[in-house]
């Protein structure tokens, strides 16, 4: 497959460029959502695409949208992208387009943690809580957690980190009301997928979602859901609780980075082929043991 680096929809407004993401508005009510094939690591965009990593995130988004609109809806519309493309505009993205409703986002990452790793365990170490939630002494790495906890943090602007914050701080920007809204309903789509993938051979470690209102305040799923970006998903029968396991995401990427003599700072470096297959083949194993 031709990889996708940058799209290039020059009829429509490129609203915004994120890391991996190209945003055309196409009317007042929706966006042309293009996910590219660029991937980042350490926040720096790689110069060498993934080719297929864009329609496999286009893909699993879709899916888990379709599956929890139960819990909650989302940005989905039943407006194909040939119904608004041109036949060349079309193949240029490939299957990488959706057209969804434009929400007005919600000024918070919402992440919910359903085991000891990462930026977690650090603060575990260091203050017996993660995010300031009181947990268990004697908690190992990796460890399940008693119960799956919602860490909000803020988006950031282009370039910075995103910053954890307390959920006071959230209620502070956006009043207890949608607060409580978005931390359980969070909490309820990540227990929802984490109940559906671990029979299939997945854990998921954690994830992120984002969430936009309509005109009435009804709170939607936008953006990217329980993708290998914006989750970490574990093999589980490789897991084992104190160290951290094996991931379907962007670990091989990171791992290799590690070998090199590079300071973590754009321009990244040019990917060999193994790498970029290696990468490939962990997203396309995540898949079919998700949705096959
Ligand atoms: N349905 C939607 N309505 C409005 N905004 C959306 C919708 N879906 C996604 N977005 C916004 O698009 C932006 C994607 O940008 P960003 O996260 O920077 O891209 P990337 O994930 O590629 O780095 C987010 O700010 C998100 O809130
Ligand atoms: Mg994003």
């Amino acid at each position: 497959m031709k990889a996708l680096h940058e799209s290039q929809l020059s009829r429509f407004n490129l609203i915004h460029q994120g890391k991996v993401r190209d945003i055309y508005d196409l009317d007042a009510q929706h966006l042309l959502i293009v996910t590219t094939d660029r991937i980042s690591a350490f926040d720096v965009v790689m110069p060498t695409p993934v080719p297929g990593k864009g329609e496999l995130l286009s893909r699993m988004t879709r899916f888990w949208m379709r599956k929890t609109e139960h819990i909650i809806p989302n940005q989905l519309t039943a407006i194909q992208p040939a119904d608004v493309l041109t036949a060349d505009e079309l193949a240029a993205v490939g299957d990488r387009v959706m057209v969804v409703r434009k929400f007005k986002p919600l000024p918070v990452e919402a992440i919910v943690r359903g085991y000891l790793v990462g930026s977690g365990w650090k603060d575990y170490q260091q203050n017996g809580s993660v995010c300031g939630h009181a947990l268990p002494a004697g908690l190992a790495q990796a460890a399940k957690l008693p119960q799956p906890i919602f860490t909000p943090s803020t988006k950031a602007a282009v370039g910075d980190h995103d910053e954890n914050i307390s959920r006071e701080q959230l209620v502070a920007i956006m009043g207890e009301d949608k607060t409580a809204q978005v931390e359980a309903l969070a909490l309820a789509i990540y227990q929802f997928a984490a109940d559906y993938a671990l029979p299939r051979g997945i854990i998921i470690a954690d994830t992120k979602f984002e969430f936009g209102e309509d005109e009435n305040g009804v709170i939607h799923l936008i953006d990217e859901v329980l993708t290998p970006d914006s989750s970490r998903f574990w093999p589980a029968d490789q897991y084992q609780v104190g160290s951290n396991p094996p991931s379907f995401d962007k670990q091989y990427i990171r791992d290799y980075l590690e070998s090199l003599d590079w300071e973590k700072k754009a321009p990244g470096p040019v990917l060999p082929e193994d790498v970029v297959a290696n990468t490939l083949a962990k997203y396309q194993e995540a898949e079919r043991l998700l949705t096959a």
